[in-house]
């Protein structure tokens, strides 16, 4: 089977092809044959620096990508004989882009039902409700969101509907129409539409850019910013760096949200196997449009 790997800290263009033997099902585990995975930033950063995760899966070579979308093909004695032929969702934050996975982990495992598509299931993420659960910790009645056309932005603002506060959603000028689009029930403001002072706001910081940080700073006098993007040390005082930690109901519950049409998956190119440096270059180069997924 080919597998994408991540040789060297050279960038994109350094990804390799890898023809590997698929692995044999064990008696946990089931095999998954891989069919739409999603280009994620996270591995764009990882191809360049050694340090630009907290995640512990770092050894090189790695296959890259987090998670996707397949079938099962192959099911080990100890897991539910029901799973053969499911359509999954899976977790597989030590690599997901390959062919087959083996999945040894029930709770990194989602059976998609019917009316959720490959799609929709490869663009899910759950960083979203880490970012939810700290503006509902929150007293501050406004919540400034960077980068908020983000596919991480996206969700987050379908599920913001439940929180009784103030959402400023800030993009940058050349994608306002997109999220306007794609949420024509949301307000959205670039940073200069800002023009008041605020007492408090809690700035969740998906585009880690500290310029955008900075003007929010001078307008905001008691400003706490929870960051998915930015994990150096920085100027802002009341900072925090938060990740997710691939939970098992958190991804159910979105699922189930798919499902039910309360979410709504942003859904961008679409991109064939052997094109998976070109997804990542277009990733590079292009204004958050949608998850870029790439066909197994
Ligand atoms: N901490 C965690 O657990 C965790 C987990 C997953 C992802 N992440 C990180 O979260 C971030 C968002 O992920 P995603 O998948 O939602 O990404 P995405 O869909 O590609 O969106 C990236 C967002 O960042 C904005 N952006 C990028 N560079 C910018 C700049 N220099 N100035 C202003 N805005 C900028 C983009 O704005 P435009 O589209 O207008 O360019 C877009 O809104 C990434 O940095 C990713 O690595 C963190």
């Amino acid at each position: 089977m080919i597998s994408i790997k991540q040789v060297d800290y050279n960038g994109i263009d350094s990804l390799e092809y890898v023809i590997e033997p698929i692995p044999k099902v064990t008696t946990n585990g089931v095999l998954v044959k891989m069919s739409v995975l999603p280009v994620v930033p996270t591995d764009l950063k990882k191809e360049n620096n050694p340090h630009a995760t907290s995640e512990q899966f770092g050894k090189l070579p790695r296959t890259i990508g987090v998670s996707g979308v397949g079938t099962i093909v192959a099911v080990g004695s100890n897991r539910d004989q029901k799973l053969i032929n499911k359509r999954v969702f899976l977790l597989n934050p030590a690599g997901a882009f390959s062919e087959y996975v083996l999945n040894e982990n029930n709770n990194w495992l989602f059976v998609l039902p019917d009316c959720v598509s490959d799609n929709e299931a490869a663009t899910l993420t759950a960083t979203s409700l880490v970012l939810k659960k700290e503006i509902e910790k929150s007293t501050s009645s406004n919540i400034f969101i960077t980068g908020a056309n983000s596919v991480i932005g996206i969700y987050l603002l379908q599920q913001l509907n439940t929180v009784n506060k103030k959402i400023y959603p800030i993009v940058t000028p050349l994608s306002k129409t997109y999220l306007n689009d794609f949420l024509p029930d949301i307000q959205v403001y670039t940073v200069s539409d800002i023009k008041e002072k605020f007492d408090s706001a809690i700035v969740a910081d998906i585009a880690g850019n500290t310029e955008i940080l900075k003007v929010l700073s001078d307008k905001i006098v008691d400003l706490s910013i929870i960051s998915i993007a930015i994990m150096t040390q920085n100027e802002f005082s009341n900072f925090k760096f938060v990740h997710e930690s691939f939970d098992h109901s958190t991804y159910k519950h979105l699922i189930e949200a798919l499902a039910n049409h309360s979410l709504k998956a942003p859904i961008g190119e679409i991109f064939d196997d052997h094109d998976v440096k070109t997804a990542q270059h277009f990733l590079e180069d292009n204004h958050s449009r949608g998850r870029i997924l790439v066909k197994f």
